[in-house]
């Protein structure tokens, strides 16, 4: 049985969990791979990803096929069912999940590549709500994410922010991989409360979306390649009809076994 540490989630926002089958994980990171070299692009490891020879258009094309392919084979999505047991300590048996997660490419030095310290219920998430970081490499001292434990219960007006400006446009291919067109950034007065929380693949971070999060520069040596994706929980008081370029922002994913029993039960008798 998957083991996570409620009471850590609980006290200070987030957690650290063991995946115990990486199958679809190993896949996900082959798979990576593949579209580089289809593209005559060969590394030795992902990390090594900025010694590549590429421009922003190649990089930002790169970021987009990953993204995109990704949700179509639904690689994330494997990854949690593998796990189930993971999330469902945290979020329960019935559980909704986002149908398309973000893909992040993290270079070392270039602070474009990261969106900053936020905290996603300044973009209308919900504090129900929590995102799953899994690291195709590792996250490390200086490319890892940074958090402010306890902050995910603190309220807005504890946690301010500044408007910033972009030159990221709505509907753009920065913003279907997640950069915003009207950035906020932490007061940075609130710096000093940020820790690293530093994760290797097979294992993932989870937080909730009121948790402060996130990294202004990858200051390692290292290329950061991670994805992630949101859970919460059927029964959360939140608008699952939300949509987002076309389709839904959530899908059902996973039910209790006697919730399965009834819908099916629900389902055989509609048909009659
Ligand atoms: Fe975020």
């Amino acid at each position: 049985m998957a083991f996570t540490d409620i009471t850590s989630f609980k006290e200070n926002g987030y957690v650290v969990a063991d995946l115990y089958n990486r199958s679809s994980l190993d896949k996900a990171i082959d798979f990576c791979f593949f579209c580089l070299k289809k593209r005559g692009l060969e590394v030795a490891s992902l990390e090594d990803y900025h010694n590549l020879p590429l421009n922003e258009e190649l990089h930002t094309s790169i970021q987009v096929e990953l993204t995109t392919k990704f949700w179509e084979l639904g690689l994330q999505k494997a990854i949690i069912q593998d796990n189930i047991d993971v999330f469902r300590h945290l979020l329960g048996e019935d559980l909704y999940i986002q149908t398309q997660p973000h893909f992040r490419i993290s270079r070392p030095g270039i602070d474009s590549d990261n969106i900053g310290y936020h905290r996603d219920t300044w973009y209308g998430a919900s504090a129900y709500e929590v995102s799953v970081s899994i690291p195709l490499t590792p996250m490390r001292e200086g490319s890892a994410l940074q958090v402010i434990p306890g902050s995910h219960i603190a309220s807005e007006s504890e946690i301010p922010y500044e408007r910033g400006s972009s030159e990221i446009e709505k509907g753009s291919e920065k913003h279907l991989v997640g950069f915003a067109y009207e950035p906020l950034f932490l007061d940075k007065e609130l710096y000093t409360g940020l820790i690293e929380v530093c994760v290797e693949p097979s294992q993932v971070l989870m937080f909730s979306l009121s948790t402060v999060h996130g990294q202004v520069i990858n200051a390692s040596q290292k290329t950061r390649f991670s994805t992630d994706i949101r859970l919460v929980s059927a029964s959360a008081p939140i608008d699952f009809g939300r949509v987002v370029r076309g389709k839904p922002y959530y899908e059902f994913f996973s039910s209790s076994p006697a919730n399965e029993i009834g819908k099916k039960y629900e389902s055989a008798n509609r048909t009659r």
